[in-house]
């Protein structure tokens, strides 16, 4: 693309683009939006032909990496036989999708309503928590627990959940009813103010059966929580945590849901999350690597106890979206998921990801800034401190995400500082060892560069 037709189209960008959680403004000012034309791997390509590396696959969502063929054609294939119709129809890749899903999935987890996204998947999963409770004479249960720092989408309804940092709230008053927060299992900045990662993970559990009982558990409907947390950075819980969750929803006759949006399809080193501690939810949300975000494509699964609750007369689930069931990203989700189990990039994301995480708690030796290292699998997180020992945060002022972002740019690393401050790492799923040699030694310079300013 010439540098005129880049020009002419940031300009045309500038006047009539809505960013994504950005001021249209201030990016003309810094000469974005970078307009992406390529991709391969881990790897981007802008229109003033410069490579990048993309260290957090698009939104920790290209989990197979870019510029997959064979994914473009099973798309266009499937637009040229039916693109779609929907009305109580179904079509081919949809049900072959359906039934992946029941066979990859833990459990009696085996049937699945499609989505086009996360928080359809969100909004989907806590209408069939109500509703299964109304089915069931139990009209009361509407609350909802999720976790302080979570996210569970943005749309009016799972806005609510979590209350993630930096998601300013405040201009969607008033809040969607029955929401309840309870702690994140964060041992590194634990609420309960325990660094022992079981400890912490035991008092936050409990903290959600206090909840259902202070609430009393008549009126509470679903915990939603995703197996490992990413808005603060990667938090792996304790290993008793997802168990006792398990029991504790199985005593109140509270629904289990698991926010696997991120998680699921391989990034944690599991196909699913929840598999590392063998816990089975009554519900699993998932998008972003279901489809590697080649198109949009989301699902909410549900035990077979529960999604039986929803035939006879006058209980079907009464819940559509024009696009669900889409036979297009459906063919495109069963590509992916056939990638994915080929080329074998669970255990590569477990096997990378060690590797990984091994280079940034090297790092961490260096960079005294380097407060904790955390994840699992190709789902990483650095959180940077002013002072290790006492992990005070970086004042505001000093705009230390701004700095890392701007020595990240300098270097072709689409990597994200957030928060205060949070650098989460989630590259496609096939990425190797010298790839992660790669992107370590950018960090580390990133790091050294920002290092020195601060001293200066
Ligand atoms: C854990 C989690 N749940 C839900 C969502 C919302 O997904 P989407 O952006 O596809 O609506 C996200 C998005 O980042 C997420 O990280």
């Amino acid at each position: 693309m010439t540098a005129t037709e880049t020009e002419q189209l940031r300009s045309l960008a500038e006047k009539h683009l809505w960013m994504h959680s950005a001021d249209w403004a201030q990016v003309a000012l810094e000469g974005e939006p970078l307009i992406m034309v390529q991709g391969q791997g881990m790897r981007v390509t802008d229109s003033e032909g410069n490579s990048w590396i993309d260290a957090n696959a698009g939104y920790a969502s290209v989990n197979v990496g870019y510029g997959r063929q064979e994914i473009a054609e099973a798309a266009y294939e499937q637009m040229r036989q039916i693109s779609y119709f929907p009305q109580r129809s179904a079509n081919p890749p949809t049900i072959r999708l359906v039934a992946k899903l029941a066979q990859i999935t833990p459990g009696s987890l085996s049937r699945t309503f499609l989505s086009s996204g996360g928080s359809e998947a969100n909004e989907t999963a806590l209408k069939i928590a109500r509703a299964y409770h109304h089915r069931r004479g139990e009209n009361n249960r509407h609350k909802i627990i999720s976790r302080r720092g979570s996210y569970h989408g943005a749309t009016a309804g799972v806005l609510w959940l979590g209350s993630a940092e930096g998601t300013v709230l405040s201009d969607y008053d008033p809040s969607y009813p029955g929401v309840l927060h309870a702690p994140q299992p964060n041992s590194y900045r634990c609420e309960y103010e325990s660094s022992n990662a079981t400890e912490c993970a035991t008092r936050c559990a409990t903290a959600i059966e206090e909840l259902i009982q202070t609430h009393g558990a008549e009126t509470v409907a679903a915990v939603i929580a995703e197996p490992v947390t990413s808005g603060p950075g990667a938090i792996v819980p304790g290993d008793g945590y997802w168990p006792r969750l398990r029991e504790i929803c199985d005593r109140y006759g509270v629904l289990l849901i698991a926010d696997e949006v991120i998680t699921g399809f391989g990034r944690t080193g599991k196909m699913f999350a929840v598999e590392h501690w063998n816990v089975v939810p009554d519900l699993i949300t998932m998008a972003k690597g279901m489809c590697s975000t080649y198109l949009p494509l989301g699902a909410t699964i549900a035990r077979q106890e529960i999604a039986d609750e929803f035939t006879g007369e006058g209980r079907c689930f009464q819940h559509v979206f024009t696009a669900a069931g889409h036979p297009v990203p459906a063919a495109a989700g069963l590509k992916n998921i056939e990638i994915i189990e080929r080329e074998k990039l669970v255990e590569n994301a477990r096997e990378v990801g060690a590797y990984f995480r091994c280079h940034l708690q090297a790092l961490q030796e260096k960079h005294a800034m380097i407060g904790d290292v955390r994840g699992i699998g190709l789902m990483l997180s650095m959180e940077l401190v002013a002072d290790r020992k006492t992990k005070a945060c970086f004042p505001v002022e000093q705009k230390i995400p701004r700095r890392l972002m701007a020595a990240f740019k300098k270097r072709r690393l689409l990597l994200r500082a957030h928060g205060n401050v949070i650098i989460n790492l989630s590259p496609p799923l096939c990425v190797s060892r010298p790839d992660v040699d790669e992107i370590v030694a950018l960090i580390d310079d990133s790091l050294a560069e920002v290092g020195k300013e601060l001293d200066s």
